[in-house]
């Protein structure tokens, strides 16, 4: 299936003026991009290669409806948007062409990309494509964070970000590699920091090889002239804690 054309078509029912949807098309064919490098450096069989390219193709059909009828990509102020995208796929028979059990791999993954981890007792071949989708997307969230509007994506402006603190819970967790949980940050510089806590649940170490060749998590925080200088500290030991972890991981190439 040509899933490029048909995306296209779905996303010229919506404004492209306005900022957030054009946001979602550029982000979209990103993670595409991403996903079809990552799939390459894994070696995988041709199949999956295809599915992985049309869920990532798809994983955010819903943002397009969420901002239509909501104006906000927050889902917790409006729908889950994953949820929608799997609504959005089924009522406009969007992968009608393929067999069901295909289908229904798709919209699992589509399903699952934005959780907090993945639903437990998949099936092999879906539980991969879910790996897969998520670490596309979240490749290309650090592009997004680099390179769009911060008003649009985070909220929030640099210059309120640099007079602000990292939460000491938001701290911890990343000195811990482990993830920031939503409910954990205070501030909008918590979110920036929260966003290298995805370094840690990177299901491939190829991906944190395709992250290392732009380095777009970083020029958030160099730009930015911390007012505080505790959290000036705070921020450059956080970026040394991460890229340490990242020179192991793909070093020791695991998994
Ligand atoms: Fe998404």
């Amino acid at each position: 299936m040509d899933a490029e054309k048909i995306f296209l078509e779905y996303a010229e029912r919506y404004d492209r003026r306005n900022g957030k949807i054009n946001l979602k098309i550029i982000h979209t064919l990103a993670v595409v991009q991403v996903m079809d490098q990552l799939t390459e450096k894994l070696h995988l069989d041709e199949e999956t290669c295809e599915l992985a390219h049309i869920c990532a193709m798809f994983h955010d059909i819903g943002r397009f409806e969420q901002v239509r009828r909501y104006d906000t990509f927050l889902d917790h102020l409006s729908v889950d948007h994953a949820e929608l995208g799997c609504e959005v796929l089924k009522q406009e028979r969007i992968l009608a062409e393929l067999s069901s059990e295909k289908q229904q791999r798709i919209l699992t993954a589509v399903r699952n990309h934005n959780r907090y981890q993945i639903e437990p007792g998949l099936e092999g071949h879906t539980e991969l494509l879910c790996r897969l989708i998520r670490d596309a997307d979240k490749c290309d969230i650090f592009r997004v964070f680099a390179c769009e509007d911060m008003v649009d994506t985070m909220g929030e402006t640099e210059e309120q970000v640099a007079e602000e603190t990292v939460t000491d819970v938001v701290y911890d967790s990343i000195m811990r590699h482990q993830c920031v949980k939503k409910e954990e940050r205070k501030t909008g510089l918590d979110k920036w920091v929260s966003f290298l806590g995805f370094f840690f649940d990177m299901n491939f170490s190829q991906s944190l090889e395709i992250l290392m060749e732009e380095r777009y998590y970083r020029a958030p925080f160099d730009r930015t002239r911390f007012t505080v200088p505790e959290t000036r500290e705070r921020v450059e030991k956080i970026l040394k804690e991460t890229e340490k972890y990242i020179r192991e991981r793909i070093d020791l190439q695991l998994p």
